[in-house]
């Protein structure tokens, strides 16, 4: 162990959440619904029956978490906006939704944090689903417009926007796979998603380009991930190549090159219009410049064929089904991902090569064990070794040329982790589940701790 604060490259450093695991609150001050209320309420949905509500709630402890971070001293604080608060019906616009965010915004500025704002961490205005979600053209619009409302309003005080975080969980999971909300299993709805996503991303670029001007730093979070075979056998290898396309290229291609991949697109010919779906000029809006590109990384992807004796792994995306996502090696955290920072050096080089666009991490981080003792305390020595090995590959990748802005810790706090519930915990800080106290873990000391001799040692 040991990355010393004199080799921390000298980035942004911050901690990371996202609204709808951590807010609570869902029916305060007029918030709509969204597609996870409802897919949460469904029977086997999330593990123990957990929705987010009541997440942290984080919503009425709003001066108590702010504190939390100034505490910490990072520099920045990634979080998400919640658009059912600020379009209750996905259309007329909620006045004291976007006070919230003005406190908690002012409560950055005041404390010397940089806020960055993600437009799009999952939450969909339930009344847009039904109206036909990620999956119908409209919704295209529908989050230019409101990416227009949150940059008017906190244009003057958050200059760092991202578009959206992991567009491959919202469309694949959500529309294909069907362990995210809306739930839905339908490989045609989900290439469909998966376009419209990237599309909403460019049209909301523009769209806030205009109303921030040039300075701001506009950029979309992905979750690229080296895709390993999970044997020698041919077919395996051969199985990387399709599964590299799903989970990298067919959203970093688009974005910085202006073209999907052929191979996805000839996997997907036979499951989707696609000559319908994709229209003259939307990779050119695909493609609007941005200032960065955001990676979320906890793991490689392990990939094998069918046809070499693989099964019972996860499909993941449509026209995959060939091939299954398999656990990878030991090493592994609480949620059976292989621990491996080598793969995000390999991956912040891979990008850098591919694409040479400035990146931040904008999540890492891990769920283990995490048993308190009689006062609640946690010495998660474990996650305090993920961190510090995944610092230490950043650190290496930034010293090999890979132009690289920031590193955000997931999470601050835990918090609901998705189809997991609350069983899963990635913060560094505990929530009593029963009194919602806060209580830092090791890791927030050691990162606290690192943060602030890196600050003497400038
Ligand atoms: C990422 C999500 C984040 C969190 C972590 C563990 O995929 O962006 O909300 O759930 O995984």
């Amino acid at each position: 162990m040991g990355i010393e604060p004199t080799d921390l490259p000298d980035v942004t450093y911050g901690v990371a959440t996202s609204s709808y695991q951590i807010e609570g609150a869902t029916e305060a001050d007029g918030r709509g619904a969204s597609i996870w209320d409802v897919f949460s309420r469904v029977p086997g949905a999330v593990a123990d029956g957990d929705s987010g509500e009541p997440g942290c709630d984080h919503y009425h402890r709003l001066e108590e978490d702010l504190d939390l971070l100034a505490w910490l001293g990072v520099d920045s604080y990634r979080f998400s906006i919640a658009w059912p608060r600020i379009q209750p019906d996905g259309h007329r616009i909620e006045p004291r939704g976007l006070a919230f965010y003005d406190r908690l915004v002012d409560g950055l500025v005041d404390r010397g944090i940089t806020p960055l704002a993600t437009l799009y961490h999952w939450d969909l205005p339930q009344a847009l689903e039904e109206e036909g979600g990620w999956a119908s053209r409209p919704v295209v619009d529908a989050f230019a417009e409101y990416a227009r409302i949150v940059g008017e309003h906190l244009g003057d005080r958050v200059r760092d926007f991202s578009t959206l975080n992991e567009p491959w969980c919202a469309a694949f999971l959500g529309y294909d796979v069907g362990i995210h909300a809306p739930g839905v299993r339908s490989p045609s709805r989900a290439i469909a998603a998966a376009h419209h996503l990237m599309l909403a991303h460019g049209r909301a670029t523009r769209v806030l380009r205009g109303v921030l001007g040039p300075d701001a730093s506009l950029g979309i979070v992905l979750n690229p991930a080296p895709v390993r075979p999970v044997s020698d056998h041919p077919d395996d290898h051969a199985a990387v190549t399709l599964a590299d396309g799903l989970r990298n290229r067919v959203w970093t291609d688009p974005l910085f090159r202006g073209v999907y991949p052929d191979d996805v697109l000839a996997a997907w010919e036979p499951l989707a219009d696609l000559g319908a779906l994709h229209r003259d000029g939307d990779l050119d809006e695909i493609a609007a410049p941005v200032d960065l590109l955001g990676i979320n990384y906890y793991t490689p992807v392990h990939v094998g064929a069918r046809s070499s004796g693989h099964g019972g792994g996860t499909p993941a995306g449509p026209g995959q089904d060939h091939l299954v996502e398999v656990a990878g090696p030991e090493p592994t955290s609480a949620l059976g991902w292989s621990i491996d920072p080598t793969g995000l050096y390999d991956l912040l080089t891979r990008l850098h090569a591919d694409y040479g666009v400035p990146m931040a991490i904008a999540e890492t981080g891990g769920a283990f064990p995490d048993v308190p003792d009689a006062r609640g305390y946690v010495d998660d020595a474990d996650r305090i070794a993920y961190l510090d090995g995944h610092l230490a590959a950043f650190s290496r990748a930034v010293a090999s040329g890979v132009d690289m802005r920031a590193f955000y810790v997931w999470t601050l706090m835990d918090n609901f982790e998705w189809a997991e519930g609350y069983r899963s915990t990635f913060g560094i800080v505990r929530v009593d589940r029963d009194t919602m106290e806060r209580l830092p873990k090791a890791s927030a000391h050691w990162y606290r701790d690192l943060l602030a001799a890196r600050t003497s040692a400038r």
